[in-house]
């Protein structure tokens, strides 16, 4: 195949049945933009130059075709006086850098999201190996309403393209459309563009009267018709917008399917197009793999799982898992109800659990947040388990700050880390405690004041009440004596000091202090 000289992208138009700030070609469609789903296409057949024309919204657009394909040529069309004009500013924009264009110039719509690499690359071929002024990409639609119909001639050979408004009743009824996108005979196409006028039904410079041109000057045009015509349609407004959503994201399951990856329920699950997946990775109903996402073999999602630019390893399992621009060790275990903001990173067979909050966060290998905690700002060192309902207090209101959990340490339920503050390897925290300053490697930790018991209280103060006769009776028969003052012989180990933690619950009636 030779090398095309340029694709030219037109995206000036305005999408003004989409009703939004947003221009048309920059809405997603799984995890691109319109146009940047295009570009990919185009950058498939290596063309010299890309170059885009943007009109409304080029503030915005600009900057996306840059980004998705550095060195993408800008045109800017000022008025939008036809698809036959917009080629034109972008030729002018391609002959200032590269002189008068030789070769094959491509040309394609910014908003056929479906449109695919392969496609585009069979269209050059076809065109370079007939040696034609012109190849239009068709195809055969069953409401051809708003396209611009193909009109053969006798031969079969492509005589003319007629706009839908410009149309017989007898071409209207022709359902082999044009889908916008052309492969031209460069020099051919500048000089026919100079030719073209607007006197047509819609006062604009139309692209496809070049076809009639080339006919004229007894040049050869042709047509390459695809059977899969949804490449063709372009997303005019949000309902077709989710349709060629619902296909593409079909298409890329299908992919991924034919690729090893088991998939429970296509229906509720949407893999954007840049994500990822290794065979035999298991994909549970309700997923939605976003951005950039990539996951390693025999890993294991959902149900019901968000997950946005992030990294997961092999064998890991994610169970109802919200998650964004995270690393998910391999045989790791996150979820259910698991929220990984920004920066988490989960070592090896690590665990993040139920209702867990995570950001900027380093969990290293085999350590585990296994409930109801809030880890930010922090670093968990190997093989360290931190108790639940563990707040990283990280922020003091006006700044930032780390906490560090050296290796193989134990904390206890209930804790408080008030950043910044380091907990050395193996070490252990009581129940209930608040970490404020560094505890040494080795040492346990408690911060919470002594267990006090006033003796029958709730018999004085609450007599005749369930709970009162609950306690007569079991001190009547001795069960559930209270344990001598200064409790037992562990006064802090995390299941007892998580005692003490009674004591602070401030919805329980204090006791009058004797
Ligand atoms: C065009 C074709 C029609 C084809 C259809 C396929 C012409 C005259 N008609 O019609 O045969 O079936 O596409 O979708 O070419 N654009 C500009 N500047 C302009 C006008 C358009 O950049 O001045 C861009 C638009 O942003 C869009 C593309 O060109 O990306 C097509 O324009 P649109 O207005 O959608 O053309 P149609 O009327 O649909
Ligand atoms: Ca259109």
């Amino acid at each position: 195949m030779d090398r095309p000289t340029a694709v030219i992208v037109l995206a000036a138009g305005n999408g003004t049945r989409m009703k939004s700030k947003l221009s048309k070609v920059l809405h997603p469609v799984c995890g691109r933009s319109m146009i940047g789903h295009v570009l990919t296409a185009a950058l498939t057949v290596d063309p010299e130059y890309v170059v885009a024309v943007v009109g409304h919204g080029r503030d915005e657009v600009g900057p996306h075709v840059r980004q998705t394909a550095p060195g993408a040529l800008l045109a800017v069309q000022e008025s939008q006086d036809g698809t036959g004009h917009a080629v034109r500013v972008g030729l002018d924009a391609l002959s200032a850098v590269a002189g008068s264009p030789e070769g094959t110039v491509v040309v394609m719509a910014g908003d056929t999201p479906l449109m695919e690499g392969s496609t585009i690359a069979a269209l050059v071929a076809e065109h370079g190996s007939a040696g034609r002024a012109v190849t239009v990409l068709t195809g055969e639609v069953p409401d051809p309403h708003g396209y611009g119909r193909i009109i053969r001639d006798e031969h079969d050979g492509v005589a003319a393209i007629v706009e839908e408004k410009d149309a017989d009743p007898q071409q209207a009824a022709v359902r082999e459309i044009n889908s916008g996108v052309f492969a031209f005979d460069g020099a051919f196409l500048a000089d026919a563009l100079t030719r073209i006028t607007n006197d047509n039904a819609k006062g604009e410079y139309y692209l496809t009267d070049v076809v009639g041109l080339a006919r004229a000057g007894g040049r050869p045009v042709g047509a390459f018709r695809i059977d899969d015509v949804m490449q063709t349609e372009g997303a005019n407004d949000r309902a077709q917008l989710a349709g060629l959503g619902a296909e593409l994201n079909r298409r890329i399951l299908t992919r991924w399917m034919r690729e090893g990856v088991t998939i429970t329920d296509p229906a509720t699950t949407w893999v954007d197009a840049d994500v990822v997946l290794a065979p035999d990775v298991t994909l549970l109903p309700g997923v939605q793999l976003l951005g950039a996402t990539v996951v390693a073999e025999d890993a294991v999602i959902g149900p019901d799982c968000t997950l946005k630019d992030v990294e997961v390893g092999a064998g890991a399992r994610v169970v109802r898992t919200h998650g964004e621009l995270a690393v998910i060790g391999e045989r790791a275990n996150v979820g259910p109800f698991s929220y990984l903001r920004p920066g988490t990173y989960l070592g090896a067979d690590g665990k993040i659990g139920t209702f867990v909050e995570t950001k900027n966060a380093r969990i290293a290998d085999r350590a585990k947040v296994p409930h109801l905690s809030y880890v930010g700002d922090a670093e968990i060192g190997e093989g360290s388990n931190i108790g639940a309902g563990t707040i990283f207090a990280n922020y003091d209101g006006v700044a930032k700050h780390r906490t560090t959990v050296g290796r193989e340490a134990r904390t206890g339920s209930n804790n408080t880390f008030v950043a910044p503050v380091r907990i050395g390897d193996g070490a252990v925290t009581g129940g209930g405690t608040v970490v404020r300053r560094d505890v040494p490697p080795g040492a346990l930790a408690v911060s919470a004041g002594q267990q006090r018991h006033l003796e029958e209280w709730v018999l004085r103060k609450r007599p005749g009440s369930a709970a009162a006769e609950a306690a007569a009776a079991a001190l009547a028969t001795g069960d559930g004596e209270p344990a001598p003052a200064g409790g037992t012989s562990h006064p802090a180990a995390p299941e007892v000091a998580s005692e003490t933690h009674s004591e602070r619950q401030s919805g329980e009636p204090q006791p009058p202090i004797a």
